[in-house]
Formats: C-alpha cells, structure tokens, sequence
C-alpha cells in the first residue's frame, strides 16, 4: 500500500519547477533559430533550458516555470505568428493562471516599416505583466537586421541569474 510520504514524495516529482523555458513563436524562421541560439549559449554557461515552440507548448506547465524566455516574431498587421495565436489568447483568457512566481524576458522580432511595430512581442509583455510576472529586464524590440539587438537581450540575460 502506497504511504502518504511516498505520495507527496511523487507529487513533489510531478510539480518539480522548471528552472528556463525557452518559448518561440515564428512564421519565417528567425525567432526559431534565436531560440536555439540562445538555448545554446545557456548550456555553454551549464544552464539547460527547456525549448519549444508556442504550438507544442503544453500551458499546464506553466506555474512550474521559474523563467520564461519569449522569441516572438509579429506577422500580418500586428498579428502574432499563427503558431502563437492561441497561447497568447490563452494568456489573455480567463482561464490564465496567476503568474507572481513567474521571471520572464521578451525579444520581439518585427519591421519597422509595419505600423504595428513588433505588437506580438508588446502583448505577450502586457499580458503577462498584468497576470502578475516580473520582468527579469526590459523587451528588446528588433528591426528586421535583428542581430545587434539579439546580442543586447542576450547580453542582458547572461547578467542575470540564469547562468
Ligand atoms: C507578411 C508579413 C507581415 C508582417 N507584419 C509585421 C507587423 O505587423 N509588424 C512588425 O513589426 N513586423 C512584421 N513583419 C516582420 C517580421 O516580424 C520580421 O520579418 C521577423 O524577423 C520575422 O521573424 P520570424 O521568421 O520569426 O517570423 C511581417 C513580415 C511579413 C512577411
């Protein structure tokens, strides 16, 4: 017969938190590939995150979350990449969780030339602020040569505790 202990022994199992979760969102490639180099330079410096695009994301697991690194491209007229979509409108739901346990930063890909200047990365920010979850430090929106900013954010991310 299975023993109380031994039952909130495996249930502390089951809700082990998750240390880094990387989260992209992409239509043509690019938010993909930061991603995985951004998953990459974490495990140089030890740290192994989770990665996975927004589609397969399985939002149960987001209250076992420590830190949420969001890749988010902006397609259409501000829209976010199709794969994105319900995520974010999840987020925006009554179903979302509180989030206060909840670390986060957001690079947002876009086109300066577009009105609705990387949206999709500025509502996942709203939307996760208003459900209580902090900013490990502030967006970081790119124009399409996204390389210099990418190395702000990730310059940024490497100074705080995630490696
Ligand atoms: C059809 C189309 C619509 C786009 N709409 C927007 C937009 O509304 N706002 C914006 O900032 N960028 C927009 N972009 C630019 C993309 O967000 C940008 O090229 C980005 O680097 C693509 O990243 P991804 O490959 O991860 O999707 C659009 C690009 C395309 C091709």
């Amino acid at each position: 017969m299975i023993t109380t202990e031994q039952l909130q022994q495996s249930n502390a199992v089951m809700e082990e938190r998750i240390p880094v979760w990387i989260l992209y969102g992409t239509t043509t490639g690019n938010s993909e590939q930061l991603a995985k180099d951004t998953a990459e330079e974490l495990l140089k410096r030890g740290v192994e995150a989770r990665l996975s695009d927004m589609e397969d994301f399985q939002v149960k697991e987001l209250p076992l979350i420590e830190k949420l690194l969001i890749i988010v491209s902006t397609d259409g007229e501000g829209e976010p990449p199709l794969m994105a979509t319900d995520f974010l409108e999840y987020l925006q739901s009554e179903e979302a969780p509180d989030l206060s346990n909840l670390s986060y930063s957001i690079l947002a890909l876009g086109d300066t030339t577009y009105f609705d200047f990387c949206k999709a990365g500025k509502d996942f920010d709203s939307v996760l602020e208003k459900l209580g979850a902090k900013r490990l430090f502030d967006r970081v929106d790119c124009d399409v040569d996204f390389e210099e900013n990418y190395k702000k954010w990730m310059g940024a991310l490497l100074k705080t505790e995630v490696s």
